[in-house]
């Protein structure tokens, strides 16, 4: 199995060497991309300093901050056009735990076309996430299996295993969302399209060093998306038995 781990990065400059020594001793297999979106503070060059030190690490650098769905698709698409079989997502700030990727890849190697990394299943957990991003994170999954009708507890989830074959059938053209909602975007898409997704427990811990990037923009940009994509799926089904009637 040859594994790529995605790290995308904007301002990550503290955190991000420690999530890659950590990643290489945990799962030396894997290779890395990291996707920098021109970070200010030059955790760009840090990234190629660490490449030229390890043939094992990649750097993707994009023109400026354009959100974590741009930059992910970017790093699939990079992927893609390698020899590639396992591509997982993972955030810089070591709030993804490395130690925790060979429970991930155990659930691709059963059988999984999407592995995600849930805090929100049995065995799951957060540690020191302030009670807002808890709730925002809950009833964000919530609304999300309400309004699309997915199976999963943990649909914002960040820490993810595709195998190759479930990237190469999304359509990266459509996929608008630029924010965290992209995770909610491409986890019902492959749901949809009737691949097996699996929720592993993992434990979700805060970064220690630098600051998030979520932003109020970007839950709306999420709820406005479901919203949509939930009213739309309905309106398809109305429409779809009216034919049936019909016809
Ligand atoms: N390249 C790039 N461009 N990277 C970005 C951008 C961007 O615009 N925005 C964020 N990132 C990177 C960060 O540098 C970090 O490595 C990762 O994406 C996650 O960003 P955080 O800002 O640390 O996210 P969080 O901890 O608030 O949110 C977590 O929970 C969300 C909701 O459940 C993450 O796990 C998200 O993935 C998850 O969707
Ligand atoms: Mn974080």
């Amino acid at each position: 199995m040859r594994i790529l781990t995605i790290i995308p990065t904007y301002n990550e400059l503290d955190s991000l060497p420690k999530t890659l020594g950590r990643l290489r001793s945990a799962v030396p297999a894997s290779d890395v991309l990291v996707a920098d979106d021109n970070s200010p503070d030059g955790t760009g060059a840090l990234a190629d300093r660490i490449a030229a030190e390890d043939s094992q690490v990649h750097v993707l650098h994009r023109k400026g901050k354009e959100g974590l769905g741009a930059a992910y698709i970017a790093g699939f698409r990079w992927a893609l056009e390698r020899d590639y079989d396992v591509i997982v997502e993972m955030d810089a700030d070591g709030s993804h735990r490395p130690e925790q990727l060979p429970a991930l890849l155990a659930a691709v190697d059963e059988g999984a076309d999407l592995v995600i990394g849930s805090r929100w299943v049995k065995g799951g957990s957060v540690v020191n996430w302030p009670f807002y991003r808890q709730l925002i994170s809950r009833t964000g999954s919530t609304y999300a299996r309400l309004m699309l009708g997915l199976p999963l507890k943990d649909i914002t989830a960040g820490y993810r295993a595709f195998r190759r074959t479930t990237l190469e059938k999304l359509d990266f053209d459509a996929v608008e969302s630029r924010g965290y909602g992209f995770q909610v975007d491409l986890a019902w898409r492959v749901v949809k399209m009737g691949l097996k997704v699996v929720e592993v427990p993992v434990t979700f811990v805060e970064r220690e060093l630098g600051s998030s990037k979520m932003s109020g923009n970007i839950v709306v940009e999420a709820m406005l998306n479901v919203t949509r994509w939930g009213l739309a799926e309905r309106w398809n089904q109305l429409a779809h038995r009216g034919g049936e009637r019909r016809g």
